[in-house]
């Protein structure tokens, strides 16, 4: 399949949540890439059920996905977050990491989050990132360790830019998802791995009612985050929440795990 990222484009002013209107696309046949950007969203959704903050200035949009081979969720969750980090550093000339399993970070701040959510044959890749947003506009449980890519680039970020080369960057990582060559999930773990903050940091994270703790080594091949517990056997993480990484000031601590 060859989709045009960003094709259709439904560019609204407000909406509750642009997620939510793609999968209205998506039940009324918009084909894979087409996109919704809205000015502002009024409940933004994080992960695990979070809000997300959508003021006016960021960047808040989803694309809709068709997938039809693959079903590595895991590693889809990682490209998404390649492609974002390749879009911000592109558009706003600064260098951008990621902390498992999606969270783009300037400076240590995160600036962009990404949610995937999936229905029957349907999977909506939506993504936040703080442009323009003043973070002193943020609610103060997030202001501390949020950014804004403004305040940390001292320049204007072009939404339209932004987004041309977010399309462009996505298309170009799902693609790679896409095939079932070997190689192309080497490469997404391989660019994925290159940007990763969250190694040789001290994790804690619940699963359900269990916890592990320990060293983060990296992911594996499925995206996975591997642990070294203080018992020095490796666990991996498929499901979770980091609940109290030192790496983190402020607010609750609570990460969530961005897979479908
Ligand atoms: C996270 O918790 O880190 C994920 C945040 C994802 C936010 C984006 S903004 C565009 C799209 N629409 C939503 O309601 N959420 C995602």
């Amino acid at each position: 399949m060859n989709a045009r990222w960003g094709r259709p484009l439904v560019r609204l002013g407000v909406c509750a949540s642009t997620n939510e209107v793609a999968s209205w696309l998506a039940a009324a046949g918009l084909p894979e890439g087409a996109a919704v950007i809205a000015h502002i969203q009024t409940r933004g959704r994080g992960r695990h059920g979070r809000i997300w903050s959508s003021p006016a200035g960021g960047l808040w949009c989803s694309l809709l996905l068709r997938p039809t081979a693959q079903t590595a969720w895991g590693r889809l969750s990682l490209a998404a977050s390649v492609a974002t980090a390749e879009a911000i550093e592109q558009t706003a000339n600064v260098r951008a990491a990621i902390r498992w399993p999606n969270d783009v970070l300037v400076e240590g701040r995160k600036v962009a989050g990404i949610l995937l959510e999936a229905a029957a044959h349907v999977v909506i890749a939506g993504i936040g990132i703080n442009a323009n947003v003043a973070t002193a506009d943020l609610p103060p449980v997030i202001r501390g360790r949020a950014g804004s890519l403004h305040e940390l680039s001292g320049r204007a970020i072009s939404l339209e830019a932004l987004f041309e080369t977010l399309r462009e960057r996505f298309g170009r990582w799902y693609a790679l998802w896409s095939s079932t060559a070997d190689a192309a999930a080497v490469d997404i773990i391989e660019a994925w791995s290159a940007r990763d903050a969250t190694r040789g940091q001290h994790v804690d994270i619940q699963i359900g009612s269990q916890r592990v703790e320990g060293i983060a080594e990296g992911v594996d091949a499925t995206g996975a985050l591997r642990v070294r517990a203080p018992d020095r056997l490796v666990r991996t993480v498929t499901a979770g929440d980091i609940v109290s990484p030192p790496v983190l000031a402020g607010g609750d601590g609570r990460i969530g795990y961005g897979d479908v």
